[in-house]
């Protein structure tokens, strides 16, 4: 039985969905985008504070406007899932914003862990192993490339 906690970088394959997966993930966020932001980001964040409690004083937003937020961004990239290349210069921008909130690449990881069960949460009996692995694959492209831009910020300001 596999671990319950994946690491993206070691189980980083290649930078492309499939098109099965594309569309799993581009299905399931249309189920979970009808339920209310609030429940969503509660479960979310709740999650996130109680696991890494540490992270609870970066965040400035209300949890409603952080929920708001989470939703939103997760649409941005599910509706650019066919063509993520083209997102990439506004990734590295936010990833260069999250060094400055004091983000780390563990941060990611753990996130990563929280937002597939957040999905497991919402989507119920429409959650499976293949519905996870194209959530992973789709996560661990973005959070690579936040994580790369990261630490070429950290290497230049050194
Ligand atoms: C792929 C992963 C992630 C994406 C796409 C993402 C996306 C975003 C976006 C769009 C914002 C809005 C503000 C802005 O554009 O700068 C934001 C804010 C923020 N994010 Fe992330 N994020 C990710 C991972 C993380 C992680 C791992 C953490 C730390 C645990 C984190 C902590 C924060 C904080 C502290 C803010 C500021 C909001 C506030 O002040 O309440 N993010 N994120």
């Amino acid at each position: 039985m596999q671990e319950m906690h994946f690491c993206f970088l070691n189980n980083y394959k290649n930078n492309k969905m499939t098109q099965k997966q594309t569309e799993l993930v581009k299905s399931t966020w249309a189920l979970v985008s009808t339920i209310d932001p609030l429940v969503v980001g509660g479960l979310f964040y709740n999650r996130l504070f109680e696991k890494e409690p540490g992270v609870k004083s970066m965040f400035r937003e209300s949890i409603a406007e952080r929920s708001k937020t989470l939703i939103a961004t997760l649409s941005y990239i599910v509706a650019k899932l066919d063509k993520l290349e083209d997102i990439m210069s506004e990734v590295k921008k936010l990833a260069r914003r999250h060094t400055d909130y004091g983000v780390k690449h563990e941060h990611y990881i753990i996130a990563g862990d929280i937002l597939m069960w957040t999905l497991e949460q919402g989507l119920g009996e429409n959650w499976n192993q293949e519905v996870k692995e194209a959530w992973i694959e789709c996560y661990t492209i973005i959070s690579n490339a936040m994580i790369a831009s990261s630490g070429q910020e950290i290497h230049k300001a050194a």
